[in-house]
């Protein structure tokens, strides 16, 4: 299938974006991905369940959850059982920063400027005599050789997001990960700006845990989010929770307190969000993912980044400076331009919206992020107005 094929099938299911009088262009997935067609109208099914109360039946608190797993599992080559809800990437950072064991001097490693949800929840980690220690280097990305040099037997943690924010680089996982295997580190990484958009396996990669936010390119609604916690790491972390719908499959709930006692056999569910048949949100949720991986994480990799080379070749030849990288393997879905003239990033910005375009401005940068809906029309007509804008002398 072509870029242009592929893009059409897509668009249709999606949107329309605006209004009867205006329609928009959404090349701001990094920012909010809109929920797919199909996901709406589970968005819909949800709502009725709650207008009308009867249709809510028993059964459906353990279908709800359970569907999500097995999405989220097929996602990211996992058994649905070792998926832990959540409602943000920050539940799971959250969990491993409370509940592992931690030494007085333990350390945990950050970027000195990730993006702060991958660096807060490590604070409460320092409560209990962890240190968290921002790493500076040069160059865009953490590499292997730099980590080498910075680990010591204290470090306990490398937690790191896979694609950044601001600029759109994408971590070499495998790279990072070799490192940290070697030095019993675990390799904790933030996956929301890049799954959905790129594929990801984590047991081939042998990553200690990841976590991710729900409402990017996983085009969920604001408010969901996941994590997987490798079972080793799993196993010595300590539930800061106790819920009374965390059951294993088959088990009775016990509404006659004739047992009831904190459980040792939940495995990953005791460390899901309450609320785990959380209709409006997991439906349209769990929909959305469905429909992503009917499509082929591959295909929309591949559409994404013809979208990004369009964008990196119609850009080339005009007054912006690519802050994100060229190369396809350091590449995400995410473009960060800057005009020679900094300060007109605010009027291309501008002109964007006017002309119906929505894009991010972030750190005083212009950020494009494509995703699936997007055509290879829109892309252009975007490339064409951030052209035109001169450097204003
Ligand atoms: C890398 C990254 N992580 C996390 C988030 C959001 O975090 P949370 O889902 O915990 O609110 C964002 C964007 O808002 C992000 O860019």
């Amino acid at each position: 299938m072509t870029l242009v094929e592929s893009a059409a099938d897509w668009s249709r299911d999606f949107g329309p974006f605006g209004n009867e009088r205006e329609t928009r262009i959404w090349l701001n997935a990094a920012h909010q991905g809109p929920l797919p067609r199909v996901a709406v109208e589970e968005a819909l099914n949800a709502l009725s369940l709650k207008r009308d109360p009867h249709l809510i039946t028993d059964e459906s608190f353990v279908i709800v959850p359970q569907r999500l797993r097995t999405a989220l599992g097929h996602l990211i080559g996992v058994r649905p059982e070792d998926v832990i809800l959540g409602n943000s990437a920050s539940h799971g950072l959250q969990l491993l920063a409370s509940g592992m064991p931690w030494r007085s001097g333990d350390e945990i490693l950050v970027v000195a400027n990730e993006f702060p949800a991958t660096i807060f929840p490590w604070f409460i980690a320092e409560r209990r005599g962890a240190r968290v220690r921002r790493l500076e280097f040069d160059g865009p990305v953490l590499r292997s050789d730099h980590l080498t040099s910075e680990l010591s037997d204290r470090t306990r943690v490398l937690a790191i997001n896979w694609v950044r924010s601001y600029s759109g680089h994408a971590v070499d996982l495998e790279d990072l990960a070799r490192v940290c295997t070697g030095a019993g580190v675990y390799l904790v990484v933030n996956a929301t700006q890049g799954l959905g958009a790129l594929p990801l396996d984590v047991q081939e990669l042998g990553l200690a845990a990841i976590t991710s936010s729900g409402f990017k390119w996983l085009c969920g609604p604001y408010g969901t989010g996941f994590s997987w916690i490798r079972e080793d790491l799993l196993r010595v972390l300590e539930p800061t929770q106790a819920y009374w719908l965390a059951l294993p499959d088959g088990a009775e709930l016990d509404l006659d307190h004739v047992q009831l006692r904190l459980r040792d056999d939940l495995g990953a569910r005791a460390f899901d969000i309450f609320g785990t048949a959380n209709f409006l949100n997991f439906m349209p949720w769990a929909a959305a993912i469905e429909y992503l991986l009917d499509q082929g994480i591959d295909r929309i990799a591949a559409h994404d980044a013809a979208l990004v080379d369009l964008l990196i070749s119609g850009l080339a030849d005009g007054p912006y400076t690519m802050i994100s990288p060229r190369a396809p393997e350091e590449r995400s879905a995410i473009v960060v331009v800057s005009h020679s003239d900094e300060g007109r990033n605010d009027a291309a910005h501008a002109a964007l919206s006017s002309a119906g375009i929505d894009i991010a401005m972030r750190a005083g940068h212009l950020r494009l992020s494509p995703h699936l809906y997007n055509t290879p029309d829109e892309v252009e007509a975007a490339i064409e107005i951030l052209l035109s804008i001169g450097s204003g002398r």
